[in-house]
């Protein structure tokens, strides 16, 4: 069956987010970009951001963080400072990204 190009965006949207699908980034690429651009504001280790008001990264889950870029990047998420950040992103840096901050220890979720 031939599928039409909305279906198939529609697939492929699926296939990153849906049914819990783990983010498969590359985590020391990640780490790379995430240590030149946002350890200035997030800290480097994702958890001492530079304002109390900036959000900590660390240990959150990879889906959630690509969701938020996604969001700033497309501005369906308004903040004027991450969306000129996501802007530059592809949608590599961003599973890179989201995987390297998922993998570090943090408090906004459990371990098990
Ligand atoms: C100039 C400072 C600055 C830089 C650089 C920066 N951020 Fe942010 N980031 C912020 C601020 C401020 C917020 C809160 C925005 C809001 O309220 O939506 C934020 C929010 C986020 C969020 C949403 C977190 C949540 O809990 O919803 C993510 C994810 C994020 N940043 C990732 C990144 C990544 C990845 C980079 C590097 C490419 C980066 N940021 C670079 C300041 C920055």
């Amino acid at each position: 069956m031939r599928l039409m190009p909305g279906k198939w965006m529609i697939a492929a949207t699926l296939a990153a987010f849906g049914m819990g699908s783990a983010i498969a980034g590359d985590v020391a690429k990640g780490r790379e970009k995430a240590d030149q651009v946002c350890a200035a504001c997030h800290g480097k280790d994702g958890n001492t951001p530079i304002d109390p008001a900036y959000p900590k990264l660390a240990g959150q889950h990879a889906d959630y963080l690509a969701r938020a870029l996604l969001d700033y990047k497309n501005e369906q998420r308004k903040n004027a400072i991450m969306v000129a950040q996501a802007k530059g992103l592809s949608r590599a840096d961003i599973d890179n990204l989201s995987a390297f901050y998922a993998s570090l220890p943090g408090k906004l979720s459990h371990r098990r």
